[in-house]
């Protein structure tokens, strides 16, 4: 166990191996982020996964018989952090159950045996002894359940989800921790996880951040703030307000490299024309990984060839989940190569004309075969254009 404050602590687990969590990859693995308070009652916020129960029974007992504890808040329905709640709620037979009004719903279709659970309206308070808690639902970030729960005696904001970053550590705090691997995490995460979620963000901000003091932010996943915790929350609003940078991603999928020669020049253009642009191909990166460069990005490009009438099963894959994700406000433009049909390219802008409020200010380019001298010089100018149009959309 860690010790955060003088009787709070962290009794979580950490899954080291974890490496896809719903198709989002994490390389750096994730720990399920359980809190204990000791104050006159004993309060357990949160529990882990299935397989790691033993490793959170075992940090509880170092600082208390787990039977005492008194009172369980399940902060989210979700398996990673309700997983063990009916297990651990036999050990404490007499703990009283806490979770916002969907959770109780959802925590009972979830255990049907599992006894009353109390529901937690926004800004409802629970006094344990010293410490008074004040519960803030967090609806939609990232299920209808989620909730936070704020120490106003230490200002501590136990976050569960929201703040989240899939990091497995041996150490807690973000001053313990390389700063540019948590900010990249956390950016993963939210752009594979909470960015679709943009409004109750800003929502969250009104009710649970804004109006509180924080010092520290326990999310359920990952490290602990109390350094960086001004600029976590400056990042979630920024991402929340949908802001871009002067970026281009251009993603894509290549057969005999003609999409990928298109694809270069366009990176060439841009970068010439003071954008930065990300060449991203589908067979070596992973969509979640371009979701986090598509965060902050102006302009999304995306190229296939056309095969069987359309366009590459994996261009297709990645226009799913970027419409599942829902980023809006953003330019879009489609490239591509063929040989006789051509279709692939038509597809591509299509899917792209249906995100929510997204921009396509230049028609298509696709290239018969392998493309010419001719070819290039129009990809070129093509790049030129949306340069400008990116700057001047600034
Ligand atoms: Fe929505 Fe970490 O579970």
């Amino acid at each position: 166990m860690v010790k955060i404050k003088p009787n709070i602590y962290w009794v979580g687990g950490v899954d080291w191996n974890l490496r896809n969590f719903h198709g989002y990859t994490t390389e750096e693995g994730s720990s399920y982020n359980s809190y204990l308070i000791t104050d006159e009652k004993v309060v357990l916020i949160d529990t882990v996964k299935d397989y790691l129960y033993d490793e959170m029974i075992d940090r509880i007992s170092r600082i208390i018989d787990p039977s005492k504890i008194d009172i369980i808040i399940s902060n989210h329905v979700e398996m990673d952090h309700s997983g063990v709640l009916p297990k651990i709620a036999e050990v404490a037979k007499n703990a009283k159950l806490y979770a916002s009004p969907q959770g109780v719903i959802g925590l009972k279709e979830h255990f049907p045996d599992l006894r009353e659970i109390t529901p937690c309206e926004e800004g409802a308070k629970l006094n344990i002894g010293k410490y008074n808690l004040t519960f803030h639902l967090a609806k939609m970030l990232h299920w209808p359940d989620n909730m936070a729960v704020y120490l106003e005696e230490e200002r501590i904001l136990f976050s569960n989800d929201a703040f989240g970053q899939h990091i497995a550590s041996s150490v807690r705090f973000d001053d313990e921790f390389s700063e540019d691997m948590l900010f990249r995490q956390a950016m993963k995460y939210y752009a594979n996880i909470v960015q679709c979620y943009n409004a109750q963000v800003l929502n969250f901000a009104k009710t649970a951040i804004i109006p509180n003091e924080i010092d520290m932010i326990c999310p359920s996943h990952g490290i602990i703030y109390r350094k960086y915790v001004k600029e976590i929350i400056s990042k979630y609003i920024e991402w929340a307000n949908n802001t871009v940078k002067n970026k281009a991603v251009i993603v894509y999928d290549t057969m005999w490299q003609s999409t990928e020669i298109l694809a270069k020049q366009l990176q060439y253009a841009l970068e010439e024309n003071g954008i930065e642009a990300l060449l991203r191909n589908l067979e070596y990166s992973h969509i979640s990984d371009i979701m986090t460069d598509v965060l902050d990005a102006s302009l999304v490009a995306v190229g296939s060839p056309t095969l069987n009438n359309n366009m590459l099963p994996t261009v297709s894959a990645f226009l799913c989940y970027l419409k599942g994700l829902a980023p809006s406000e953003r330019m879009g433009f489609a490239f591509g190569s063929y040989g006789w049909g051509g279709q692939g390219t038509g597809f591509v802008n299509e899917a792209l004309k249906s995100l929510n409020k997204w921009d396509i200010p230049i028609e298509p380019v696709k290239v018969r075969y392998i493309p010419n001298k001719e070819d290039l010089l129009n990809m070129h100018k093509t790049g030129e254009s949306l340069a400008e149009i990116i700057k001047k959309s600034k």
